[in-house]
């Protein structure tokens, strides 16, 4: 079991990582977590595949559970399911002793830990993320929302997991789509720190070689992001780093209904974009677009947007909470491994589009 720790002001937790963690989980859990009654949540899609295992795990350490399935996708990131969650906790009796526990993606992930951080004022909760997506970004950093009508994550605050599982063996019943949503962040996280990881990521085959080094893709990503994390744990400064790529694809997201790309293929578009435009106005080492692109279409994601519509996409960056009149941070690359956070006008911001 390789261990990672996040150390905080007000909070410490750690990141365990192992192959095959999941039939023996709670034993782990156990020897961490003194609460007895647990309620799991999970989606439809991982309570199908292993849902099971969990409870199975559970159960057999003695502790007291309950699963709670909600439908896949981000629909279910909505205040009706939050509202149900918090119906269900009252009918287990869950108080602020007990355990929750996020089973599932990033859309699992947000939606309970906000559950967690609200329900009675704040339950413990723990992450364990089934998709690379989540157990690389998303799991780990706190940050925890739903949706509104009007945009993505509107209603969120940080609030830590006391633990965070990851089991890399999950990873093997991705679909595809799924699998490349999470590689668009392990790019960006090869693009934005000084690590193997853009070269490694360079030098695999393909996407099952990657899966062949999985183990050690996670725990660099991870560690990349427990160091912004401790630094900026509030999202105020170096942490935006972390959204290279993230202000043109959200706008893409949004643009396009969150139906044609998912999360991944649109960050993939945004780092491509973003870095061709700071190539050309000078900001960004020459070849550095042309090598990022490569990587990105080597594993499959987009480069381009088909019907890309920079007014529009102007437009609905308006609506993104991370920007303000004065003008937004945009996250560009000087060159491979070194990021920088540019203030931008927003009388500038067509550039960099
Ligand atoms: N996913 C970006 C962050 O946690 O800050």
């Amino acid at each position: 079991m390789q261990t990672l720790s996040i150390n905080l002001p007000q909070k410490q937790y750690s990141i365990m990582i192992k192959k095959d963690l999941l039939p023996t989980i709670a034993k782990h859990i156990s020897m961490n977590h003194s609460n007895k009654k647990i309620a799991v949540v999970t989606d439809e899609h991982v309570d199908a595949l292993y849902g099971n295992i969990l409870m199975d795990s559970l159960s057999q350490q003695g502790f007291l559970v309950t699963k709670i399935v909600v439908p896949p996708g981000e629909k279910s990131k909505s205040m009706t399911m939050l509202e149900y969650l918090y119906g269900q906790f009252l009918d287990f009796k869950i108080s602020r002793s007990d355990l929750i526990i996020a089973f599932g993606g990033g859309v699992v992930g947000d939606l309970v830990g906000f559950a967690a951080s609200t329900f009675l004022r704040g339950v413990p909760y723990i992450q364990i993320p089934t998709t690379l997506l989540a157990q690389i970004d998303s799991s780990i950093g706190g940050k925890v929302a739903v949706n509104l009508p009007n945009g993505k994550n509107l209603i969120g605050t940080f609030y830590h997991p006391d633990a965070v599982y990851i089991d890399p063996k999950l990873l093997e019943t991705l679909p595809i789509r799924v699998l490349r949503d999470g590689i668009a962040e392990v790019i960006k996280y090869s693009g934005i720190s000084e690590t193997s990881l853009f070269e490694d990521l360079s030098r695999y085959r393909d996407e099952q070689e990657l899966l062949e080094n999985i183990h050690s893709v996670i725990a660099t990503c991870c560690e990349i992001k427990q160091s912004f994390v401790e630094k900026d744990e509030k999202d105020t400064g170096l942490r935006m780093t972390l959204n290279f790529g993230h202000t043109i694809g959200h706008a893409i997201e949004n643009y396009f209904n969150y139906e044609t790309y998912t999360h991944g293929e649109a960050v993939a578009i945004g780092m491509a974009r973003i870095t061709t435009r700071s190539e050309a106005l000078g900001i960004t080492k020459p070849g550095t677009s042309e090598a990022l692109i490569g990587l990105i279409e080597k594993y499959g994601l987009p480069t381009t947007a088909t019907d890309y519509n920079q007014k529009a996409l102007l437009e609905s960056m308006t609506l993104d909470k991370k920007n303000s009149t004065s003008g937004l941070h945009l996250i560009l690359l000087a060159h491979i491994g070194k990021s920088l956070i540019q203030k931008v006008k927003p009388d500038e911001i067509h550039l960099y589009l």
